[in-house]
């Protein structure tokens, strides 16, 4: 059920019998030399859209702009700073809670993102709202990891992984056509997060960080987006 094929009638009916809503959260990147700038938001949006469709819960278009700062040394990234992100998740909260939300379940693929919206849940609840709000990455979820482990070992990385390339294999067949399949060789440099976009450039010169994208495959992106619609809609019932 996506908030923006409904009318406003529909959504005044939704909100007769219940409050929750999806918001996918997501970033416009670049992901290695075989991984597509719109990973994030385009895995965020799809999980986001088959759980509404299993749950018949209400799901907010995709905030597809991210905290990616690090990755502007690699063309293509767009990022929001941290303190915009917050403020950005910050208005949109409070525009859904306006019309009677008080549910959110927020489902992220981009790391850079669990910081500013962890702030944006603090700052919201110092209004003390009877708001629920949670967040689902959905890369970390214990399920898709134990999946990963298998299949791809250490070799799947910390960005530009093999299952989040796998993943959009699946959901974008059409762009990988002309994306050659490539083998990685992995390299583990020392580093610390938060990085500046010259340092990240440096330290992960082609953008990849400890992974080989070379072993993801549509049908493991497949399964794995399986694995994230069923655990995260167990998660929404429970809301
Ligand atoms: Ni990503």
């Amino acid at each position: 059920m996506e908030l923006s094929l409904q009318t406003w009638p529909k959504v005044e009916d939704y909100l007769k019998t219940k409050n929750t809503i999806i918001i996918p959260i997501g970033s416009t990147e670049q992901h290695g030399p075989t991984g597509l700038i719109g990973t994030d938001y385009i895995t965020a949006q799809k999980i986001a859209i088959e759980v509404g469709e299993k749950t018949n819960t209400m799901v907010a278009p995709p905030l597809c702009f991210g905290m990616a700062f690090h990755h502007m040394d690699f063309p293509g990234t767009i990022t929001l700073k941290p303190s915009t992100m917050m403020l950005v998740l910050l208005d949109m909260i409070e525009s859904c809670y306006t019309h009677g939300f008080k549910k959110f379940m927020f489902i992220n693929g981009h790391g850079g993102n669990i910081n500013p919206t962890a702030t944006a849940f603090c700052e919201w609840k110092t209004k003390d709202t009877d708001t629920t709000l949670q967040l689902e990455n959905w890369w970390r979820l214990p399920e898709v990891q134990a999946y990963e482990k298998i299949h791809f070992g250490d070799e799947n990385g910390f960005h530009a992984t093999c299952g989040e390339v796998a993943l959009t294999m699946h959901l974008e067949k059409e762009a990988f056509k002309t994306i050659p399949k490539t083998q990685f060789k992995i390299e583990r440099p020392k580093y610390s997060m938060p990085m500046a976009p010259k340092e990240f450039r440096k330290t992960f010169f082609d953008g990849r960080m400890a992974s080989n994208p070379g072993l993801a495959t549509s049908e493991h992106g497949a399964k794995l987006f399986e694995i994230a619609v069923d655990t995260i809609s167990k998660k929404v019932s429970e809301l």
